[in-house]
């Protein structure tokens, strides 16, 4: 561990430790690149049943990863070796680095970074995974703000090879460069970008999901074609596909919050027709129903 510890910091690195807060979709997958690359990770969740789920979740995907041979068992074993789950905040104080990964709630992150600033040491960088609230915001609930930092993933978080990295009005240029050498070590290509609302990727994407329902809405053609006819230009999923897959709860609250942030520019204005789907529970691939149906995960109509 020595060993890779330098190996770590003559890659111009000083992050070691890392310390992850909420053990769900994305703090799990973060926890895991984090110890891939070598890193000491302890991964914190208020929900004990969290903790279990991440740790069993981890143990089938590396478990596949053996039976695909695409790493070894001495290599499953040292990943999960690297991370602790953990039972308390304090547990987290000796961290170089944390990234916040909690429910997207700015007065419950505030709460939650207020206490973890209490325990980590001066030094320790303070990132959230948010998608979509003001990292200056959340920076401004510190005493030191200048260490606060957006570290922004994707969904999966080990297979999408993107993560934006957004500095707070406060950051000091230094935490930034730490933090872009820390990720790249990790694996991942990473774009700087400004804190403005959804920051490139989830402010681009807007128009993709709202001109479709557009589309839809005016009865232009059926979903099945509109999705067919966006693959067919070399995009991976068409607009439906690819919200039924994200979930409309979560997209639909991405997008109002642009729109809000904004000011209500009506070009980022959310759709009634997506807006009745999280109402009737039809949150897509999740919950078995959304533009498309679902059994066990697969699309089964129309195809
Ligand atoms: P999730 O709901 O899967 O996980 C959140 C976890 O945080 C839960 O396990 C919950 O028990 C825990 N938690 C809630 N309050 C807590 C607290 N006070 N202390 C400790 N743990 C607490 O949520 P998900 O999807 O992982 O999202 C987490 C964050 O990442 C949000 O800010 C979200 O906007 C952002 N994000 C989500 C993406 C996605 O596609 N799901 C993509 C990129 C960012």
């Amino acid at each position: 561990s020595e060993n890779q510890k330098s190996k770590i910091k003559n890659q111009d690195s000083n992050i070691y430790n890392v310390g992850i807060i909420g053990a769900g979709t994305m703090g799990s997958g973060i926890a895991q690149v984090a110890a891939t690359a070598g890193c000491q990770v302890k991964i914190f969740d208020l929900n004990a049943d969290q903790l279990e789920n991440a740790a069993s979740a981890l143990e089938n995907i590396l478990s596949r990863l053996v039976q695909k041979s695409r790493i070894d068992e001495a290599e499953k074993s040292r990943i999960q070796g690297n991370i602790q789950y953990v039972n308390t905040l304090e547990d987290l104080s000796d961290s170089d680095l944390t990234i916040e990964a909690i429910v997207e709630n700015l007065e419950v992150k505030k709460k939650v970074f207020a206490q973890l600033e209490s325990l980590v040491s001066e030094d320790c960088i303070i990132a959230s995974n948010t998608s979509s609230l003001s990292i200056t915001s959340i920076a401004a609930s510190l005493e030191k703000p200048e260490r606060c930092i957006g570290i922004h993933f994707f969904n999966p978080a080990p297979l999408m090879k993107l993560v934006e990295i957004i500095p707070a009005v406060q950051t000091e240029d230094h935490i930034t460069e730490t933090c872009v050498n820390t990720i790249k070590n990790w694996g991942k290509t990473m774009a700087v970008a400004k804190d403005t609302p959804g920051f490139i990727v989830n402010r681009v994407a807007r128009p993709f999901y709202s001109e479709a329902l557009r589309m839809y809405e005016e009865g232009m053609a059926d979903i099945p074609t509109l999705d067919k006819v966006v693959r067919q230009m070399g995009f991976r999923m068409g607009p439906f596909e690819l919200m039924d897959f994200i979930g409309h709860d979560v997209n639909y609250v991405v997008t109002e919050s642009v729109f809000a942030a904004f000011y209500f520019d009506p070009r980022y204005k959310p759709s009634l027709t997506q807006k009745r789907l999280v109402e009737a529970g039809w949150l897509g691939k999740k919950s078995g129903r959304g533009f498309y149906k679902f059994e066990n995960g697969n699309k089964i109509e129309p195809e």
